[in-house]
């Protein structure tokens, strides 16, 4: 099913805060692509969305752009609750799917959508835009160079700036689904190995009203893997600080460390203290190139019908993983992954 096509023509369904991020990137960066229509359900976003990006056709139903014969991939960047129903449509009209994490909360949702997928043969990327982080992409090069030898620890970092709305958080699928996913989708991609054990400590330290939206705001998870490295992914809502990112990956032959990036390197330094600027922010300043890079490479690999770098199989694990982790915390206990797989 891959095209030999030079451009991929591509339709956007969802121009919220991520869809306007990628539709900018595809109209202005990504040579390969051409953006031939924008939906979504308030049509007025999808037309803003299509104007300031140069695109010919803004709809409101998604359906006209599983119709459109012109239209050969999609990228699905609607609200996460229309992830797995929109993946099962587009695969059956036969298009290319780019899709934002997560596919769905619920794993049989999911293994539905990804039949779909298998059946009809197209390809599938998900959104774990991380790995494309050039920080990130050379932990994992210098763990699979060797550089560090054979690794047996790793240490993830990940606090946001501040907590998300109450009203989000309701709908989220909580700390673990939400934002720790991506830090599970991290710790599989640098080890290269699938997470067999769980054991989550956690509270609520930031926000009650966190606490009572029946969500969490501060979390250790310890993570065991198939190849006998063990993990800690470190989390909290709120970093007075900004936006704090680091991982650390120990091995028998040394290690890795990557720290947070900032919009400068000026250090000020005075009679009392050496300082500097706070982290950027958030993940769309932190992770803009990213988001590109992963765009650039779902292009390429459909019209070089290669493999496309962050699969099906990688959009399910780290759900499975995130409700093994609120497991482990509710029931108090190391919980392996089979045990969710099972039910
Ligand atoms: N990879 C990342 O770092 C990252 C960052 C942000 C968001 N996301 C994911 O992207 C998705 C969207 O998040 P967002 O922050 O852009 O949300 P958002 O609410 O800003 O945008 C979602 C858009 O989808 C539209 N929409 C909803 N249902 C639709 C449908 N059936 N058809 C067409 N349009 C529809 C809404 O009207 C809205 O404009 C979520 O799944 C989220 O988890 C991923």
């Amino acid at each position: 099913m891959a095209t030999s096509a030079a451009h991929l023509n591509i339709g956007i369904i969802g121009a919220g805060r991520i869809g306007k991020v990628h539709a900018a990137h595809l109209a202005r960066h990504v040579p390969r692509a051409r953006l031939a229509v924008i939906a979504d359900v308030s049509e007025e976003a999808a037309r803003a969305c299509a104007q300031e990006n140069g695109v010919p056709r803004a709809v409101a139903d998604h359906r006209a752009v599983l119709d459109d014969p012109g239209v050969d991939a999609v990228v699905v960047c609607s609200s996460t609750d229309t992830h797995a129903r929109i993946v099962t449509e587009t695969a059956q009209a036969g298009k290319h799917i780019f899709c934002e994490k997560p596919i769905d909360h619920d794993l049989a949702k999911i293994r539905r959508a990804l039949d779909a997928v298998e059946r009809a043969g197209v390809k599938l990327q998900i959104g774990f835009n991380r790995r494309f982080d050039a920080n990130f992409a050379r932990v994992r090069r210098a763990i699979l160079d060797g550089e560090i030898g054979q690794p047996h620890l790793l240490h993830i970092i990940s606090r946001d700036p501040a907590p998300p709305p109450i009203s989000y958080i309701k709908v989220s699928g909580g700390l673990f689904l939400d934002m720790t996913i991506h830090d599970f989708d991290m710790a599989r991609f640098l080890i290269g190995a699938e997470v067999e054990e769980v054991y989550t400590a956690a509270g609520v330290l930031v926000d009650p009203a966190i606490g009572a939206a029946g969500d969490l705001d501060t979390a250790v998870v310890v993570l065991e893997f198939a190849n006998g490295v063990i993990g800690t992914i470190d989390n909290s809502r709120r970093a007075v600080y900004g936006y704090d990112q680091r991982v650390e990956v120990f091995g028998s032959a040394g290690g890795v460390r990557i720290d947070n990036n900032y919009p400068n390197t000026a250090l000020i330094s005075d009679a009392g203290s050496v300082r500097r600027d706070l982290p950027l922010n958030f993940f769309m300043d932190r992770y803009t190139e990213s988001f590109l890079a992963e765009m650039r490479a779902f292009i390429d690999a459909v019209l070089d019908n290669t493999p496309t770098p962050v699969t099906g199989h990688d959009g399910l694990a780290p759900v499975v993983m995130g409700i093994a982790a609120r497991k482990s915390y509710d029931e108090h206990r190391p919980v392996r992954l089979v045990e969710v797989l099972s039910q």
